[in-house]
């Protein structure tokens, strides 16, 4: 599977649910981690986790590409990887266009605050134009830093049902400080200690929908 972390908006989680995603996967499966965005954090991430933790970095690797070469060296290299996950920066760039078309999921994960929804119309348009040359792309949309109380969740959540194009899907990842925690030290929550519960199951919950094959088989 190639499966895009998008969005246009920086801060929504993209970097943090990839690194996320791809340590969980890689405990079973060869994952290629691909950074497209120049703010590099996933590089870091990577690098991080390799420096410390070797072990753990055996069946992930995690290159930069930019531009048009995001799709045609993910082609090529797609066929040595179980899967590759996509983090690409917070604006409509051609790495992201580039990435979008040749793979099979977007993944989009948006905090329940208003600029962050707003920018639905505008993925929802450039989900359009992709989709004139990759009709089966799957979008899903769940919300990242939720809030633990209040209608703002819910109010999100009805706001992404109404975009045409994108599948509001029920995982649901709570805002936790073990997100930061992990990721600084280039381990996901499942690996970081103190172990957030609710950071494992909400992520492991997240992880089994997206990897659940025939979902996504039945998308496609
Ligand atoms: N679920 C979460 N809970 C708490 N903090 C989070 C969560 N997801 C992301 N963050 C934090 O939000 C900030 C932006 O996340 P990041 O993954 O870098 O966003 P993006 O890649 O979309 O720009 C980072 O400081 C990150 O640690
Ligand atoms: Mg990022």
């Amino acid at each position: 599977m190639i499966i895009v972390i998008g969005g246009i908006k920086g801060g929504a989680g993209k970097s943090t649910i990839a690194a996320n995603l791809a340590a969980r996967r890689s405990t079973e499966h060869k994952v290629l981690l691909v950074d497209g965005d120049e703010q590099e954090t996933t590089t870091l991430w990577a690098a991080t986790r390799s420096e410390n933790f070797p072990d753990k970095s055996e069946n992930l690797t995690c290159i930069q590409l930019r531009g048009r070469a995001t799709r045609d060296e993910v082609l090529k290299l797609s066929t040595h990887y179980q899967d590759v996950l996509i983090d690409v920066g917070g604006r409509d760039t051609t790495t992201q266009r580039a990435a979008l078309t040749i793979a099979n999921l977007v993944l989009l994960p948006l905090p329940p605050r208003g600029p962050d929804i707003w920018t639905l119309d505008k993925v929802a348009e450039l989900l359009a134009d992709v989709r004139i040359v990759n009709p089966s792309l799957s979008a899903w949309a769940f919300l990242n830093r939720a809030d633990a109380s209040g209608t703002d969740n819910q109010d999100a959540m009805q706001m992404i049902s109404d975009t045409p194009g994108i599948e509001l899907i029920p995982p649901c990842i709570g805002d936790r400080k073990a997100f930061p925690n992990a990721h600084t030290q280039g381990l996901s929550v499942m690996e970081v200690k103190p172990h957030s519960q609710k950071a494992v199951k909400e992520l492991e919950e997240l992880y089994q929908y997206c990897f659940d094959s025939d979902i996504v088989l039945n998308k496609n």
